[in-house]
């Protein structure tokens, strides 16, 4: 069957019925860029309620890693299902629990031992990471990175510094976090080339952010996107993670890597830090560690996590079904996964690449693995930012059977599950191509 497969004009009558329900009952805050309305999926394609069928490369905000309902992941979750739902890993035991926390200190890229607190969400594995970096260190301040996002519950939003319409309104926020800029190579503020620069822009953080506003030796930690995701899929140089990594060490400061996004495989490496060959001293991930299960883990070197019972805990964190749904999920991500995800993510590269030979709205192409970001401009020379035009493009590619999802300001984002092929690779491609030039008007 040819994948995609659009029947009716989008959206379909079901469609449309269900997204009139939406309107009045659930919460206006939701960010629905097109009205794709999900019935079913398998791997990368997903079925709508009338019978459409696309292609996949939002994976529910890179979360379905495995791709849909993985026959896999999906046995594993009814055999728990099957014997216990919940037994609250905070005040009892279960071995898939231990199985998970000891297989993760294991994949993590934390020197020496290693030990797991089991949340529900990104939000939460962040906000678990400062409480663990303010409770080790005795310390009070954090430091994030512009751009940066990592969750809308008080804590994490506080770090989180994307979009002004997420803090909006909702001040005071936590205090005690101050912000430094990321190595965004494509829009450098000094004007420097990444291969010369010795990660400048760290020059902020270090002689001005930690001289003048803060002590270091107040500090808990800094928490960093290895790749940036909403922020636009944001690659910064090596140097940048190498020398945030001796400062960190330096002073004494915990470096925790948010790998909500960047993590299980998605870089085409278990862990996007990986790429830079750095070891954080707390790492936390979510989204694709259970296949669209909820699961937030935070990791740490053993010597950091060393609250006493009652400092920290969740009821549901850490659900049994969704361990059983991360044992699954890590098993196929080291047998083909993480490959695969390197290997169709670099063809898909190679493709997009050549599409901006032929689009001069496309700025920049980058990314690693199956995480690629398209930043759209309006000019190559001043890089004006095509707004407009890049949620254009997402139109005209779900118009086409294709889901794709913004990130930053505008940049186009590929997410796909880490299943997609070589096949399906070309497919995005192509709609890609088709749909930025009735953008430019071509
Ligand atoms: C890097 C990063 N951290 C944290 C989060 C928050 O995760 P959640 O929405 O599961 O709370 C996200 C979500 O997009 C993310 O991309």
């Amino acid at each position: 069957m040819p994948i995609p497969d659009i029947r009716t004009p989008l959206p379909g009558p079901n469609a449309q019925r269900l997204i009139a329900r939406d309107k009045t009952a659930v919460s206006p805050s939701y960010t629905r860029a097109y009205p794709f309305v999900m019935a079913r999926g398998e791997g990368a394609v997903v079925e709508d309620v009338d019978g459409n069928r696309f292609l996949d490369c939002a994976a529910g905000i890179a979360v379905n890693s495995t791709g849909h309902s993985h026959p896999a992941v999906v046995k594993a979750i009814v055999e728990q299902a099957g014997k216990f739902l919940h037994m609250s890993g905070t005040d009892f035991y279960y071995e898939d629990q231990v199985e998970l926390a000891e297989q993760f200190g294991q994949l993590v890229p934390i020197d020496g031992p290693v030990r797991s607190f089991f949340s529900n969400s990104g939000a939460e594995a962040n906000e678990a990471a400062i409480k663990m970096a303010r409770y080790h260190s005795k310390r009070p301040y954090i430091i994030a990175f512009l751009g940066g996002f990592h969750g809308r519950t008080m804590g994490a939003l506080a770090m989180t510094a994307s979009k002004a319409v997420q803090r909006r309104g909702f001040a005071p926020l936590m205090p005690g976090v101050y912000h430094a800029p990321y190595a965004n190579c494509y829009r450098c503020p000094l004007g420097l080339k990444p291969d010369s620069c010795a990660a400048d822009c760290l020059n902020f953080l270090e002689d001005e952010l930690l001289v003048q506003l803060v002590s270091p030796d107040e500090v808990a930690g800094v928490m960093v996107e290895p790749i940036q995701g909403e922020g636009g899929y944001v690659v910064p140089p090596p140097q940048f993670h190498e020398r945030l990594r001796a400062l960190t060490k330096q002073h004494g400061i915990l470096l925790i890597a948010d790998e909500v996004q960047s993590g299980m495989g998605r870089s085409g490496k278990m862990f996007a830090i990986e790429h830079f060959g750095v070891q954080p001293d707390i790492v936390s991930v979510a989204k694709g560690i259970a296949s669209g299960m909820p699961l937030g883990i935070t990791a740490s070197r053993a010597d950091v996590m060393d609250w006493p019972p009652g400092a920290h805990a969740s009821t549901f964190g850490g659900n049994p079904v969704s361990c059983a749904a991360a044992l699954a999920t890590i098993k196929l991500l080291r047998e083909t996964l993480v490959k695969n995800a390197a290997e169709v993510g670099g063809h898909l590269m190679e493709g997009l690449k050549a599409l901006a030979d032929r689009h001069p709205l496309i700025g920049d192409v980058r990314g690693r693995g199956l995480m690629i970001g398209i930043e759209l401009v309006r000019d190559r020379q001043t890089k004006e930012r095509a707004v407009e035009e890049r949620n254009a493009v997402v139109q005209a590619v779900f118009r086409r059977g294709l889901l794709v999802l913004g990130a930053g300001r505008n940049a186009l984002r590929l997410s796909p599950p880490l299943v997609l092929t070589k096949e399906q690779a070309d497919t995005a491609v192509r709609i890609l191509d088709e749909a930025i030039g009735e953008v430019e008007g071509k």
